[in-house]
């Protein structure tokens, strides 16, 4: 994990005031930010272990926690909502078998709600990873975790 810590931080010349898009990299490495990454980051990069914490508890988007190799992403706004996201996110949680927050034990998924992706024309929307899916119903629910090799019942 040091190593690959490394050659992510020379990648940006050592440059310490790259340390967000340096974590970025590091999540998007490992699936989430390891204790033991952000260790080899600190020594590494001559920056307070404090610093690094504090950078990593305050974006959201950051995770000190595992994550699923899918990370499905149900937004909440009021636009989403009155459009059906909570019958969208309440048929996941059934059918992954999770509630928002939560990663399945294999590491395959994260469920997590979002209160506005500022795409409301395209409500309900439901991202998983990067891609956005609009307008959803539970049938295109149901593809999209087919997709993903999500067990789905046949009658939902
Ligand atoms: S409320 Fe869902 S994108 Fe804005």
């Amino acid at each position: 994990m040091e190593e690959k810590v490394k050659s992510i931080i020379e990648k940006y010349g050592s440059d310490k005031s790259f340390i967000i898009p340096i974590l970025q990299d590091i999540q998007r490495e490992f699936n989430y930010l390891p204790r033991e990454a952000l260790d080899a980051l600190s020594r590494n990069l001559g920056v307070p272990p404090s610093l690094i914490y504090h950078l990593a508890t305050f974006y959201r988007a950051f995770s000190l926690n595992p994550k699923g190799k899918y990370r499905l992403n149900v937004c909440m706004g009021t636009a989403c909502h009155v459009r059906g996201a909570p019958q969208i996110a309440d048929y996941l949680e059934r059918t992954l078998d999770l509630k928002a927050g939560e990663t399945s034990k294999n590491l395959e998924y994260s469920l997590e709600t979002v209160n506005c992706l500022g795409a409301c024309a395209l409500g309900p929307i439901l991202v998983v990873n990067d891609e956005y899916h609009g307008q959803m119903t539970i049938a295109k629910t149901a593809k999209v975790l087919e997709g993903i090799g999500a067990k789905v019942e046949a009658d939902e």
